[in-house]
C-alpha cells in the first residue's frame, strides 16, 4: 500500500500553534537541538509547562529519535505538544527525527510540525517513510498519521522526499508481498502498471521470448516452477535525450527455496524479499520521470522462481546464457547469479551502456561480511565507485567497497563450462567470488555490482526502516541518477 500519509508544505510564516488550531491538527511538533531547550518561541500557543523544564525532568539530551509530549491548548481542544530531538542535525539525523515522530503521531489525522535546520527533505523523507505500513488482512490498531503539515517554505524539498519515499514505499510493498501471489508475471505486470503510470518504455519477455533469444539462465532457473520466468525491461528517456545511458540490473527471484540444493526452513523464511532488488530497480525507473532525471537509463529485471519439483535445474547442469557463455550449476541455491549473468551479458551486448550497476540480495555471505545496514559494492571502475558511495551516503543509504580479488578466479574454474556457480577452491569470500562470477558477464563496460542481502531487510522498525523489506537501494539509486 502506498504511504497513507499526506505531506504539506505551509510557507505562510504563520505560527505552527495557528496553524494547528485552524486546521485542526493534534499534535504540534517542535525540535529540540542537544544542548539549548526546544525553541517554542513563534508557536503561537502557549504549553502549560516550560519545555525547558519537561527536557531537564526527563533528561533528555535532544538526541535525534527522542519524542517527548506534553498537553497543549488549542482553543477548546486537548492536543499535544511533541518535542522532538534533531541530535547533530545531520540528514540521517534528521531522518531518524522524522521517524520517531511519524511513530509517536500513529493513529492521528493531522500533525504539524516546526521543521529543524538543516535538509527539510530528509526531515520529511524519514516522516514519510517512518510512517510506512504494510498488513494483510485487518487493518493495524494504530494507522499512519494521515496529514502533516511542515512549516517549511521549501516546498521542492517536501515534493522530492514524496517522490522519494513513495518510490522506497513501492519497493517495500513489492518486497513484502507474500511469494504464493508473487511470481514472475505478477511482477512483470506490476511492472507494466508502472510503466503506464509514469510513461515509461516496457518490453516483458515470457518464456517463449527467452527461449526465442537464448536466456538460458532464466530459463533454466524458472524450470522447476509452474510460473515460468520473465526478463522485465522499462526504459526511460529524459525530454531532449540524455548524453549518458545507464543500466540498472536487478535480481528479481521471487522466492528462493534452494531450489534442489533446498534450503533449511529458517534461511528459506525470508526469501519471498529475494526480488528485492528487482523491485527497488522498479520503483527507480518509475520515479525519474516525476524528478526530472537528465539520464537515460534501462531497468532490467531477472525474475524466477527458484523452486523445487521434478522439472527443476540439477546440481551438474550446464548452462548456455545469453550471448553463449556456459556456466555449470553445482549448486541450485547460487541461482541469482544465474539469472543475473543473462542480463548482463544482454545489457552489454544489446544495450550499449555507458554504465552497468546490477543490485542483488546475492549472497549471505555479504550479510556475514558487512551486517545489515551496508551494501557490498563491487566495482571495475573507480569513478563509478566513488559515485556510488557518496550516493549511498548522502542518501542514508551506505555502501561498502569490497574487491574483486583477481587471484580468487580460479576458484570458479569449471571442467565443463567456461565458468562455475559455487567456488571449489575454499577460499571462502562467497560475496567476492559471486561478484568474480558476474564480472564473467559484464563485459568491459564500467561495471558495479551491489550485494544487498544484508540491507534489504530489517529485523525491527528502526529510524526510517520498517520490519521487513526496506527498499534499499532506491534512495541510493535516485540520488546518483539525479545528481551529476
Ligand atoms: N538469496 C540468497 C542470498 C541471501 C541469503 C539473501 C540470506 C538474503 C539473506 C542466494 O540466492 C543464495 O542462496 N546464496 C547462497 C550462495 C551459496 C550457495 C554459494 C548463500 O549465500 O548461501
Ligand atoms: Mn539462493
Ligand atoms: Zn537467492
Amino acid at each position: 500500500m502506498p504511504i497513507r500519509t499526506r505531506i504539506s508544505p505551509a510557507g505562510d510564516g504563520r505560527p505552527a500553534g495557528e496553524i494547528a488550531l485552524a486546521e485542526g491538527a493534534e499534535l504540534v511538533a517542535v525540535p529540540v537541538r542537544p544542548g539549548p531547550e526546544a525553541d517554542v518561541a513563534g508557536l503561537g500557543v502557549s504549553p502549560p509547562v516550560d519545555p525547558a523544564e519537561l527536557l531537564a525532568f526527563h533528561d533528555a539530551k535532544g538526541e535525534a529519535g527522542e519524542v517527548l509530549a506534553c498537553p497543549l491548548r488549542l482553543g477548546d481542544r486537548t492536543a499535544e505538544l511533541l518535542l522532538y530531538g534533531v541530535g547533530d542535525g545531520s540528514p540521517g539525523a534528521l531522518r531518524r527525527a522524522g521517524a520517531a515522530l511519524a511513530r509517536r503521531a500513529k493513529g492521528r489525522e493531522h500533525l504539524v510540525a516546526v521543521p529543524p535546520e538543516g535538509d527539510p527533505a530528509a526531515f520529511a523523507e524519514g516522516l514519510l517513510l517512518g510512517s510506512y505500513e504494510f498488513w494483510i488482512g485487518e487493518e493495524p490498531r494504530k494507522r499512519a498519521v494521515g496529514a502533516v503539515t511542515v512549516r517549511t517554505a521549501d516546498r521542492a524539498a517536501v515534493d522530492r522526499a514524496v517522490i522519494v519515499a513513495q518510490a522506497v514505499a513501492q519497493a517495500r510493498d513489492l518486497a513484502n508481498q507474500p511469494s504464493t501471489d508473487k511470481g514472475p508475471a505478477w511482477l512483470a505486470d506490476r511492472a507494466v502498471e508502472f510503466a503506464e503510470a509514469a510513461g515509461l518504455g516496457v518490453r516483458i519477455r515470457d518464456e517463449n521470448a527467452l527461449r526465442a533469444e537464448g536466456f538460458g539462465g532464466l530459463l533454466t532457473v524458472g524450470a522447476g516452477s509452474p510460473r515460468p520466468p520473465r526478463l522485465i525491461e522499462l526504459t526511460y528517456e529524459p525530454e531532449g535525450g540524455a548524453d549518458r545511458h545507464v543500466v540498472l540490473v536487478g535480481k528479481g527471484i521471487t522466492f528462493d527455496s534452494g531450489g534442489l540444493s533446498l534450503k533449511p526452513t529458517d534461511n528459506m523464511k525470508t526469501m519471498k524479499t529475494d526480488m528485492a532488488a528487482g523491485g527497488a530497480v522498479m520503483a527507480v525507473l518509475r520515479a525519474l520521470p516525476a524528478l526530472n532525471a537528465r539520464v537515460r537509463v534501462t531497468g532490467l529485471v531477472a525474475a524466477a522462481e527458484n523452486a523445487f519439483s521434478g522439472s527443476a535445474m540439477r546440481p551438474s547442469d550446464v548452462i548456455s546464457h545469453y550471448g553463449g557463455k556456459t556456466s555449470e550449476v553445482l549448486n541450485t541455491d547460487a541461482e541469482g547469479r544465474l539469472v543475473l549473468a543473462d542480463a548482463l551479458a544482454y545489457a552489454d551486448a544489446d544495450l550499449d551502456p555507458d554504465e552497468v550497476i546490477d543490485v542483488a540480495t546475492l549472497t549471505g555471505a555479504a550479510k556475514v561480511a558487512l551486517g545489515l545496514r551496508h551494501g557490498a559494492l563491487f566495482a571495475t571502475d573507480d569513478a563509478l565507485a566513488d559515485r556510488l558511495l557518496a550516493a549511498g551516503e548522502a542518501a542514508g543509504e551506505p555502501l561498502w567497497r569490497m574487491p574483486l580479488v583477481d587471484d580468487y578466479r580460479p576458484g570458479i574454474d569449471s571442467e565443463v563450462a567456461d565458468v562455475a556457480n559455487i567456488e571449489r577452491r575454499g577460499y571462502g569470500g562467497g560475496a567476492i567470488m559471486a561478484a568474480l562470477f558476474l564480472r564473467e558477464f559484464a563485459g568491459k563496460r564500467p561495471w558495479a555490482h551491489l550485494d544487498i542481502a544484508g540491507p534489504a531487510r530489517s529485523t525491527s522498525d528502526e529510524a526510517e526502516l520498517t520490519k521487513g523489506a526496506t527498499g534499499y537501494g532506491v534512495r541510493l539509486l535516485l540520488t546518483l541518477l539525479t545528481t551529476a
